[in-house]
């Protein structure tokens, strides 16, 4: 098992109890301005749900959505099962994705970006599941900042997981293949988001 998997795999338990009480309204706050997108979302990937927090919002905006949800850790997902238990979720990495077609209208990243060691290839791998036209929102209920402090303060195996200023991801996303790249990075909250419009490199 790899660092970052084991680090995970222990704080599962301890995951939910670190978060703020008003979490579920931070998270549909976050969402808010996807809303015709994810209104108009047939099949949804969420990489890096952890215990699922974000999942009941998904679905609230998505109703019509089939949500799949993957993570590295095992035990994340064993509880994010126990939130959610008609979600379909896969234990896989973002840099290696299980799926074979581009079959996916969106795909959502909400606080794993900066967990990526290869975030270009982690981006090419997202663009490949994305159908033509397709979209990726990278999502933080957090500042950079703020993300980076914690990382930096929060062991080995995390220590060097940074989120890179924003204009350094909407490059990356431009060399993945895709465009209309937004960027929101402010003191609340980091938001990227891309749509896909060329056929990925492979
Ligand atoms: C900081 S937690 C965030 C969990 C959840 N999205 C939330 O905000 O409550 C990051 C999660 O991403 C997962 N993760 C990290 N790198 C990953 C990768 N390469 N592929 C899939 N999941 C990954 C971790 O196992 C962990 O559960």
């Amino acid at each position: 098992m790899n660092e970052l998997r084991a680090h995970f795999e222990v704080l599962a338990g301890r995951w939910d109890a670190f978060q703020p009480p008003d979490r579920g309204q931070r998270l549909r706050h976050l969402l808010v301005p996807f809303g015709p997108l994810l209104s108009t979302s047939g099949a949804i990937l969420e990489v890096g749900t952890g215990t699922g927090a974000l999942i009941p919002c998904l679905r609230e905006s998505a109703p019509g959505a089939g949500v799949v949800s993957i993570d590295l850790a095992g035990e994340m997902l064993r509880r994010a099962r126990q939130r959610c238990p008609d979600v379909a979720m896969v234990q896989a990495d973002a840099h290696r994705l299980p799926f074979v077609v581009p079959g996916f209208d969106l795909v959502v990243c909400h606080n794993s970006f900066p967990h990526f060691a290869d975030k270009p290839g982690a981006l090419l791998s997202l663009a490949r599941v994305l159908r033509l036209g397709g979209y990726l929102l990278i999502l933080h209920d957090l500042s950079r900042e703020r993300v980076n402090t914690i990382h930096g303060s929060g062991g080995k195996a995390i220590q060097n997981d940074l989120l890179p200023p924003g204009e350094e991801t909407k490059h990356m996303l431009l060399q993945a293949g895709f465009s209309d790249v937004q960027v929101d990075d402010t003191d609340e909250h980091y938001v990227v988001s891309g749509r896909r419009s060329a056929k990925a490199p492979s």
